[in-house]
């Protein structure tokens, strides 16, 4: 969908759930932090706003049933990605009809495969990954022309100030270091390209706090099995934001 960010904030209004910082939360797996002061919403309900009815979850969530068991397979990691962030992420890219997604923090390309699964039109998504190491890449990354894996060779926040991209993501997925002048470093960088940023892992240090403050993005927090997903939306279009 073209202007998403629009539709996004229009629809957060029409529904007046984007009064308080930490707002939608989804599926609780484990509601066991206390620390959060959140209103809970499941996921379908998260999904209504954007006109997506029962019938339609229904069968987002089966599609993403299938590719998130065939993802845990190929990858062949214990770790990455969770489930319901995954779906998120998965019905975000795939309702607002994102096609040019940057994702920092590969690992074994659990998250990689459910982005390059969302996008409706497989011939036009665009995903750059970046990584410091990379072990192994699923066959189906490996033999994607609509996927790219870099390599980085720097473990230093300044690298994100200097980073040229040619993507121009709508979309930044943000799981790599999240040490909090890296991360904080990652968001400022990638406010400068995306209408939507999605921080895995965001409760890990205050850099989302800061950011939110400082920046004009609208901010939105998920729990997932003891972890916090964080989508920070643009209000502003983007040429006239940066
Ligand atoms: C939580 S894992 C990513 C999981 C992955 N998105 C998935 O779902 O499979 C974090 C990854 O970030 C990588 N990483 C650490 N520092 C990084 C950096 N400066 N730039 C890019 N990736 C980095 C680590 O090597 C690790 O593979």
């Amino acid at each position: 969908m073209k202007d998403s960010f629009l539709y996004w904030n229009k629809a957060f209004r029409l529904y007046g759930i984007q009064a308080t910082l930490r707002q939608a939360v989804i599926s609780i797996s484990d509601p066991s932090n206390e620390n959060l002061s959140t209103v809970m919403i499941k996921v379908e309900d998260f999904l209504k706003i954007f006109g997506v009815s029962d019938f339609q979850y229904k069968a987002l969530e089966i599609e993403y049933q299938s590719v998130f068991s065939s993802v845990v397979h190929a990858s062949n990691h214990p770790s990455g990605i969770k489930h319901d962030s995954g779906l998120i992420l998965f019905s975000l890219i795939r309702i607002c009809g994102l096609t040019r997604i940057y994702e920092s923090g590969f690992q074994s390309g659990r998250s990689s495969q459910i982005i390059l699964a969302a996008a409706h039109d497989s011939s036009s998504v665009r995903v750059v990954s970046s990584d410091i190491r990379v072990r192994e890449i699923p066959l189906l990354l490996r033999h994607s022309g609509n996927f790219e894996l870099r390599i980085i060779h720097s473990k230093i926040s300044k690298f994100w100030v200097n980073l040229n991209l040619s993507l121009k993501p709508e979309l930044w997925f943000l799981d790599s270091d999240n040490g909090f002048h890296f991360q904080l470093a990652e968001l400022r960088a990638a406010a400068k390209h995306s209408s939507f940023i999605v921080v895995n892992n965001s409760h890990v240090s205050k850099a989302c706090d800061i950011f939110a403050e400082e920046s004009q993005f609208e901010r939105h927090d998920f729990l997932d099995t003891n972890r916090v997903l964080t989508i920070f939306s643009r209000r502003e279009p983007l040429n006239k934001a940066v």
